[in-house]
């Protein structure tokens, strides 16, 4: 298989559903190459072959070894599991975290798995391998804005992220910008309920919708930085 050739640090998504295959689409709309996985190498191999040679199919573990940050697009227990199977393998490594802790209820709607005043970003901090660096990204709008409107020509749509680890806040935005997307950060790790879902600035919590660079800038701002 070619190697496709970038100066940016190596990205890598496992978890091929709803939100691991539309970031690496946007991705390669984007022309940043990208490494895929799932526990079904097939789903792997197959968004690989739909989408060309900007995506390399890979196992699991081959991409841990492999990537310089890794998107672990899958359910929050099952982040919680790979953090804890590949803790040696994952040390020194970016891990972007797009989870909502939420499960289906038994109205049709979805509840919180974790306490109300939790998030995911900080469960997973907690239980982070050495050395790894955290940042909670990808995961602010559903799946259907997130492939809807990204890359955006006349107003660019906001993705937020948080992260204890400045030194990591350009590897982000440039992964958040690769994907169509203006990133603005929202403050440390300890935000992170903020842009979980039922949050003030999720899609699906308080805010309700996508929003520009200058609505954020005119609307959200100063409150919206700690
Ligand atoms: N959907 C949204 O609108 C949305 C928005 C923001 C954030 N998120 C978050 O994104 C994450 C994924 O959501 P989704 O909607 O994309 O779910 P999904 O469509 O169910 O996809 C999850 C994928 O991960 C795979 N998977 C499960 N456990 C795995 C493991 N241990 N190792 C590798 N692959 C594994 C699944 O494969 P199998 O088929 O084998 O189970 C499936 O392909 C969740 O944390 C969710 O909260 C989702």
């Amino acid at each position: 298989m070619t190697q496709i050739k970038s100066n940016k640090p190596k990205v890598a998504v496992i978890g091929m559903g709803n939100i691991g295959t539309t970031i690496a689409t946007n991705l390669v709309k984007g022309n940043r190459p990208v490494i895929v996985a799932d526990r079904k190498m097939e789903k792997a191999t197959g968004l690989a072959k739909k989408l060309g040679a900007l995506v390399q199919p890979m196992d699991i573990p081959a991409t841990i070894k492999e990537a310089d940050i890794i998107v672990l697009a899958i359910w929050f227990d099952a982040i919680k599991e790979l953090l804890h199977k590949y803790a040696t393998e994952l040390q020194g490594k970016i891990i972007v975290d797009p989870s909502n802790p939420i499960a289906p209820d038994d109205k049709g709607g979805f509840k919180k798995i974790i306490g109300e005043n939790e998030s995911a970003g900080e469960i997973l901090s907690s239980i982070l391998p050495t050395k790894a660096k955290l940042a909670k990204a990808l995961g602010t709008l559903g799946v259907a804005s997130l492939a809807a409107a990204a890359f955006r020509h006349a107003e660019t749509a906001v993705l937020f992220y948080t992260t204890d680890d400045t030194s990591i806040n350009e590897d982000i935005e440039q992964l958040i910008r690769d994907n169509g997307f203006e990133p603005v950060r929202v403050g440390g790790i300890n935000q992170s309920i903020r842009i979980e879902v039922f949050g003030d600035l999720h899609e699906f919590g308080a805010l309700g919708k996508t929003v520009t660079a200058a609505e954020v800038k005119e609307k959200l701002h100063p409150q919206l930085f700690i």
